[in-house]
C-alpha cells in the first residue's frame, strides 16, 4: 500500500528519498513522486515503477537541497495517473504533501475550499488536504497543519513542507503508520521502518493524532490540539540482509525456503528444556484470565485469516475453548456480544491492517482482553494490545504472505498447547506434541527437497485457469490458503472450499481436465477425502493429491501426488501448505508475472 519517505537533514534528499521508496516497492503501488525543496519546490512525478520516476529524474539535473518527501501510491481516490500521483500542492501557499490513508471527509471539504476560491487538479482526496492546509496558512506550517487535521475525519499518515519554510518538514499520523528515524543532524521519516534502518537504527513512531515538527536542529512533537508529546524512543533490530534476495528470484521464493529456519525462532526458548511445558513470556501477566477464558474470538483479514481458522480448530480441539474466526472487517461494524472471559486474538503479519486494527479497538472498548499474535515488532497492533506473542519469523517482503502464516499457526498451536496444558491436557500427551511441534521445522525441509518435483507437476497444469483446492477439517483452512496464494500471484481463478462442500455447487464446474487440489493427508478424515477425490475424478477433474508419505493407497486416486513426512493432525497445515506456496509460485513464474510486485495487490492495507 501507499508508502512515505521524507528527509531534513544535510545530505542531498534526492537520492536518498529514491532509496527509501525502493525499501517500499514490495508493499504494493501504481505510481510514484517526490518533491525537493531548494530554494523552490521541485515535484517530479510517474505512473509505474520508481524505476520510472528516477529515470525522470535523471534527466533533471537542475535540482538538488537537504529537504524533500517522497511517496509510492496504491490509487484509492482517482485513476493511476501521474496527476492524482502524490505529491500534491495548493493553489497559495506554496504547501506540498505527501499521503497514506483516505480523507473521509473530503467531499465536504472540497466544496468548501471551492466556495472560497481554490481551483482542484487531481481527483484525489489528498489534494484537499493540501488545499486546506494552504488556506489556514499564516506563516506556521505546524499550526496550519494541525488546524487542518482538526478538520479531518478519516486516516491519515503525512509528511508536509512549505516553500515558504526552507528549514521545516511537519509530519503527522491517524490510523497509518508513520516514523521518525533520528540522526545525526538529520531526520529520517518513513511509513515502514525498511527505508529508515540504512540510516539510522534510532527511532520513534507517532502515535495516532500526533505531529512532529522537524527541522535540522531538533524537533518538536505535539497533538493535533498542541499539547506536547514526548516521543518513545526505541531501537530498531531490522537486518537489512533479511530484505536482500541472496541466491534467490524473488522475496517469496526465498521466504518460503526460509521457513524451517523462521519456525525454528518463533519455537526457540518457548519449549522448557524438558519439552513438557510451554514459556509465553508475552502472556505471563494474563495467564490466569487466559486459562479462565470461555471464549475466543480471532480476528483478521487475508492470509492470517487462514491461519486464524486453523486456530479455531487448535483452540478448540486442544485446549477446549469455544472459538470464533471472524474476518475484521465483518467485527468491526457488526455489533458484536463480548461477554465476560471473552478473549479476542488479533492475528497479522504487518500489525498495521486497518480494519484489524479497528476489531481490536472495539474489542477493547466492549471489555475484551485483547492479544496480539503479529509478526512486526513494534507495530501498531503490538502497540496496541494488552498482550501478545511474536511470530518471530523475520520481515517479509513478499506480497504473498507465506512464512507469516505458518509461523502464525505454530504460534496459534503453542498458545492452544500452553492453554490445554493448563486447563486439563495430560503431561505425556503434551510431550508427545510438543515433539511433533518441535520437529516440523526438520520436516519441511524435507518437504522443500521436493521442490523440483512440485513444479513438473504445476507446469503440466499451468494453462488452465479454474482451478478447486479441497480439504476436511484442519486442513479445510489450508485449502482455502492453496486457492488465496494461486489467485494472488498467478492470476488463475481457484477456490477453496471445504471438500463435502464442492457436492452442494462447486461439482458443477467440474470439466475434462480441471485441475483439483486435494489435502489429502493421514488423519480423521482420511477416507472421506478419498470420497471425495472420487467424485472429483469420475467427472473427469484431474487431481493432485497432498498426501503423507507412506501413504501406498493414494496414487491409486490421484493423477500426481506430493507428499509430506508424517506429523500429528492438529499440526499438519503448517507442512501441507508448503507444497501449495510452492504451486502458486511456479504458476506465476512460468506465466510470466512480477511475483513479488502481483497487480492490484498491497502488502500491508492500511485502509478499509
Ligand atoms: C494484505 C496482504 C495479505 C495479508 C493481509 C493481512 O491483503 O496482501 O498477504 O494476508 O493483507 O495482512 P496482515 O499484515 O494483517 O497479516
Amino acid at each position: 500500500m501507499c508508502g512515505i519517505v521524507a528527509y531534513i537533514g544535510r545530505k542531498p534528499a534526492r537520492e536518498l528519498l529514491i532509496e527509501g521508496l525502493r525499501r517500499l516497492e514490495y508493499r504494493g503501488y501504481d505510481s510514484a513522486g517526490i518533491a525537493v525543496l531548494d530554494g523552490g519546490l521541485t515535484v517530479v512525478r510517474a505512473v509505474g515503477r520508481v524505476s520510472a520516476l528516477s529515470d525522470r529524474l535523471d534527466k533533471q539535473t537542475d535540482f538538488d537541497g537537504t529537504l524533500g518527501i517522497a511517496h509510492t501510491r496504491w490509487a484509492t481516490h482517482g485513476t493511476v495517473t501521474e496527476a492524482n500521483a502524490h505529491p500534491h500542492r495548493d493553489d497559495k501557499a506554496g504547501i506540498c504533501l505527501v499521503h497514506n490513508g483516505i480523507i473521509e471527509n473530503y467531499t465536504t471539504l472540497k466544496r468548501l475550499l471551492e466556495d472560497r476560491g481554490h481551483r482542484f487538479v487531481t481527483e484525489t482526496d489528498t489534494e484537499v488536504l493540501a488545499m486546506l492546509i494552504g488556506e489556514l496558512y499564516e506563516g506556521d506550517l505546524e499550526a496550519a497543519v494541525q488546524g487542518a487535521l482538526r478538520e479531518v475525519t478519516g486516516a491519515y499518515a503525512i509528511a508536509v513542507i512549505c516553500e515558504r519554510e526552507p528549514d521545516t518538514l511537519v509530519v503527522a499520523r491517524k490510523g497509518s503508520p508513520l516514523m521518525v528515524g533520528v540522526g545525526k543532524d538529520e531526520y529520517i521519516v518513513a511509513s515502514d521502518p525498511s527505508a529508515i534502518v540504512a540510516h539510522t537504527t534510532r527511532a520513534f513512531p507517532l502515535e495516532d493524532y500526533n505531529v512532529v515538527r522537524l527541522r535540522r536542529d531538533g524537533i518538536r512533537t505535539s497533538t493535533i490540539d498542541n499539547t506536547p508529546v514526548t516521543p518513545k524512543m526505541m531501537q530498531l533490530e531490522l537486518d537489512l540482509e533479511q530484505a536482500e534476495l541472496g541466491q534467490f528470484q524473488h522475496f517469496m521464493q526465498k521466504e518460503i525456503f526460509e521457513q524451517p529456519a523462521a519456525l525454528r525462532n518463533t519455537i526457540r526458548g518457548r519449549i522448557t528444556p524438558h519439552g513438557d511445558s510451554i514459556v509465553l513470556g508475552g502472556l505471563t501477566r494474563y495467564s490466569k484470565e487466559l486459562v479462565r477464558a470461555r471464549r475466543m474470538i480471532l480476528t483478521a483479514q487475508g492470509t492470517a485469516l487462514h491461519a486464524a481458522m486453523i486456530g479455531e480448530y487448535l483452540l478448540e480441539d486442544l485446549a477446549r475453548i469455544p472459538t470464533e474466526v471472524e474476518y475484521a472487517s465483518e467485527f468491526r461494524y457488526r455489533n458484536p456480544i463480548i461477554e465476560d472471559g471473552t478473549v479476542v486474538i488479533a492475528v497479522s503479519q504487518s500489525g498495521e491492517t486497518a480494519d484489524t486494527l479497528a476489531a481490536l479497538a472495539e474489542a477493547k472498548d466492549r471489555g475484551a482482553l485483547a492479544l496480539g499474535v503479529v509478526n512486526a515488532v513494534g507495530s501498531t497492533m503490538s502497540r496496541e494490545t494488552d498482550a501478545g506473542v511474536y511470530l518471530r519469523v523475520g520481515p517479509e517482503i513478499g506480497v504473498a504472505s507465506t512464512k507469516a502464516f505458518t509461523g502464525q499457526v505454530m504460534v496459534l498451536a503453542l498458545l492452544s498447547l500452553y492453554l490445554a496444558r493448563r486447563r486439563h491436557m495430560s503431561r505425556e500427551r503434551c510431550e508427545w506434541m510438543l515433539a511433533e511441534l518441535a520437529s516440523v521445522p526438520d520436516k519441511m525441509e524435507r518437504v522443500l527437497e521436493q521442490a523440483d518435483h512440485v513444479r513438473e507437476v504445476t507446469l503440466k497444469y499451468v494453462e488452465r485457469e479454474n482451478w478447486l483446492f479441497l480439504g476436511r477439517g484442519y486442513n479445510y483452512p489450508t485449502a482455502l490458503e492453496g486457492a488465496l496464494k494461486l489467485k494472488e500471484i498467478s492470476y488463475i481463478h481457484a477456490e477453496g472450499m471445504p471438500a463435502a462442500e464442492m457436492k452442494h455447487g462447486p461439482i458443477a464446474l467440474i470439466d475434462d481436465g480441471m485441475p483439483a487440489v486435494f489435502i489429502a493427508t493421514k488423519g480423521s478424515q482420511y477416507d472421506k477425502v478419498i470420497n471425495n477425490i472420487e467424485e472429483v475424478r469420475s467427472r473427469g477433474g484431474h487431481v493432485i493429491a497432498v498426501a503423507t508419505e507412506g501413504d501406498t493407497e493414494i496414487a491409486q486416486h490421484a493423477r500426481d501426488v506430493l507428499y509430506i513426512p508424517d506429523i500429528a493432525e492438529p499440526l499438519s497445515p503448517i507442512l501441507a501448505v508448503v507444497p501449495l506456496q510452492l504451486m502458486a509460485y511456479e504458476a506465476a513464474v512460468a506465466r510470466g508475472h512480477d511475483v513479488d510486485r502481483p497487480r492490484n495487490l498491497a502488502k500491508s492495507v492500511t485502509v478499509e
